[in-house]
């Protein structure tokens, strides 16, 4: 292109443009020779900024107590989405955001929703349909009853009263034993275990194989299980590719693609307590030996009957505000590229672990992200954090901002890298993109492990399972299930420990986060120094730290 250009002057502009260059080259070369301006003081404070991360490592004294505080903040109530209690966590993530000196945005949508009703209930009868007993919907934990009562949302209003089959965990192979044993589930109450993956697709199996409710058991320690039920990915069922903004155009309920994603029989998350009510009650075959492991009591049969459940479940749906919040800091060089760093708000109850431990690391690192901005740091890239609403209902405010910014994100952003549940236990765990696996795997030898004195992330990560392990992010249970999967941008996810005993439950408190999930804050503080640097290398490295060798291997060893 310039030669064209070029050949195309006449020759005065070629003398013209000669001159130019020759004035140009000149002056570059007096400006260079000027002595350093800026005198010694600025000059130092300014010296560490030549190297961001050890700048953000160096702010870590006292990070742990600074998370442990917005926590304790963050949880001080329930926070589920679409309700009035949402207000205060939200109004101290951007508070603090703010204080960080961070520009903040708030984007509200109204999507569809859904609450329990009131009318719900849950009885034991006689084979003639005189009643035995009154079962509890409550949830044993929740002492305070501030929080939602343990229900499944979208889950549609109905009930059924009908002999109930025990299925174990809802599996193909469960139901395929049960065949074997001569039972099915066609008109009856299918009660199982959770743990059969998720609990939308256990319901949907079961409403398959003919059930007509679905009651799933809770941990044998208390909690009992709250959660979507929703089909066929992320987002506002309504509005599916396009944000659930004022006055968009909504698809009714009798379309078949918002059909397809609803549920077509009522469910309910009951405890183990209640579950076992049920299941003692029940005749025919033997349970099996291993469902009797699992289910650790003695009980007899699988059913159906003789008994009766009395099942009835109340929907309350409706359109609600949501809220994504954001801090902003604008790149200096390549302001239109984005690394963006998201995590949830919303909680099913406290969120100690889901998704607030999360949110706490994020706004740990506003915090040293603003106190480099006045060191005179600035990002090459534009830094986006993002603290997401109604993630529970179905990642919903990651996934209609998303939809709304759909072209801009793919040609602009750079990576986006989720933090849901930062801590719920020890070990930590990655998930990425392969251009982003050896970028990551470097990032944690320069994090101090929180559990082994002089050691790193690096170390532990790799001795754990027998060398490191990076997943591939086929989940989409996630915010970064619409950024990947969706707009197809690079993604990581990063968090400690596997599984807690309080997901989804009333026991998901600051209490349990302070007593057993990270009692002196520092894995929080490792994921927040790994998110951060990952953040800061994506923002300031000249060349995008992407290692496209890693990416090809991968592809050969997954092929099929
Ligand atoms: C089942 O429960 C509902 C709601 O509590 C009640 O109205 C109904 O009479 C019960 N049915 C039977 C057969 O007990
Ligand atoms: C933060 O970590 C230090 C050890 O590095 C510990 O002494 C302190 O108690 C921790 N703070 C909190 C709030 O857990």
């Amino acid at each position: 292109m310039p030669h064209a250009v070029l050949a195309r002057l006449p020759p005065g502009s070629v003398r013209l443009v000669i001159a130019f260059g020759l004035l140009l080259l000149f002056s570059l070369l007096v400006l260079r020779r000027r002595p350093a301006g800026p005198p010694a003081k600025a000059a130092a404070a300014r010296l560490p900024v030549r190297d961001p991360a050890a700048l953000f490592l160096s702010l870590s004294a006292g990070g742990n107590a600074s998370i442990a505080a917005d926590l304790r903040a963050l949880t001080a109530g329930p926070h589920l989405a679409g309700t009035p209690a949402a207000g205060p966590a939200a109004a101290h993530v951007l508070g603090r955001l703010r204080a960080a000196g961070l520009q903040t945005l708030t984007r509200e949508y109204a999507p569809l929703l859904s609450y329990p009703g009131r009318a719900s209930s849950l009885a034991l009868l006689r084979s003639d349909g005189s009643p035995l007993a009154r079962l509890s919907l409550e949830e044993p934990a929740d002492e305070g009853r501030r929080l939602v009562p343990p229900y499944h949302a979208y889950a549609p209003s109905g009930g059924a009263v009908a002999e109930a089959v025990f299925v174990n965990l809802g599996r193909e192979e469960d139901y395929a034993a049960l065949e074997r044993l001569g039972v099915g589930v066609r008109g009856r109450v299918a009660v199982a275990r959770r743990g059969g993956g998720y609990r939308g697709g256990v319901v949907a199996r079961a409403a398959e194989k003919g059930a007509v409710a679905v009651l799933i058991a809770g941990r044998a320690d208390g909690g009992v299980e709250r959660g979507v039920v929703l089909l066929g990915g992320p987002g506002d069922p309504l509005t599916p590719g396009w944000a659930a903004a004022g006055g968009a155009e909504r698809l009714g309920f009798d379309d078949e693609a918002v059909k397809r994603r609803f549920p077509k029989i009522p469910s309910m998350p009951v405890s183990a307590e209640t579950a076992l009510a049920i299941i003692r009650s029940l005749g025919g075959p033997s349970i099996p030996a291993e469902w009797q492991a699992g289910l650790g009591v003695d009980a007899g049969g699988v059913g159906p009957g003789p008994t009766l459940v009395n099942f009835t479940y109340q929907e309350d749906r409706k359109f609600e505000k949501i809220h994504d919040i954001f801090g902003v800091i604008k790149g200096s060089q390549e302001p239109d590229r984005y690394v963006i760093l998201g995590n949830h708000r919303d909680a099913w109850t406290y969120g100690a672990v889901d998704p607030n431990s999360g949110t706490a690391s994020l706004l740990d690192i506003a915090r040293r992200l603003g106190i480099m901005l006045q060191s005179g740091w600035k990002p090459r890239r534009s830094i986006i954090l993002c603290s997401w609403d109604a993630e529970e209902f179905g990642m919903i405010g990651s996934t209609e901002w998303v939809e709304e910014n759909l072209a801009d994100l793919q040609s602009k952003a750079v990576a986006y890298l989720n933090v849901d549940c930062a801590v719920q236990g020890v070990g930590f765990f990655a998930g990425s993109t392969p251009q982003l696996d050896k970028l990551l795997v470097d990032i944690t030898r320069q994090v101090k492990d929180p559990d082994v004195m002089g050691k790193m992330v690096h170390d532990t990560w790799n001795e754990m399972n027998g060398g490191i392990s990076i997943e591939r992010l086929a989940r989409t249970d996630s915010d970064f299930a619409p950024f990947l999967h969706h707009a197809g941008i690079p993604s990581v996810d990063l968090y400690y420990g596997k599984e807690f005993p309080g997901y989804h439950t009333a026991l998901d408190s600051y209490n349990w986060m302070e007593k057993h999930g990270d009692p002196l804050f520092l894995r929080h503080l490792a994921i927040t120094e790994i998110w951060g640097l990952l953040a800061l290398r994506l923002a300031d490295d000249p060349v995008l730290p992407f290692d496209y060798q890693v990416y090809a291997s991968q592809l050969q060893l997954w092929k099929f």
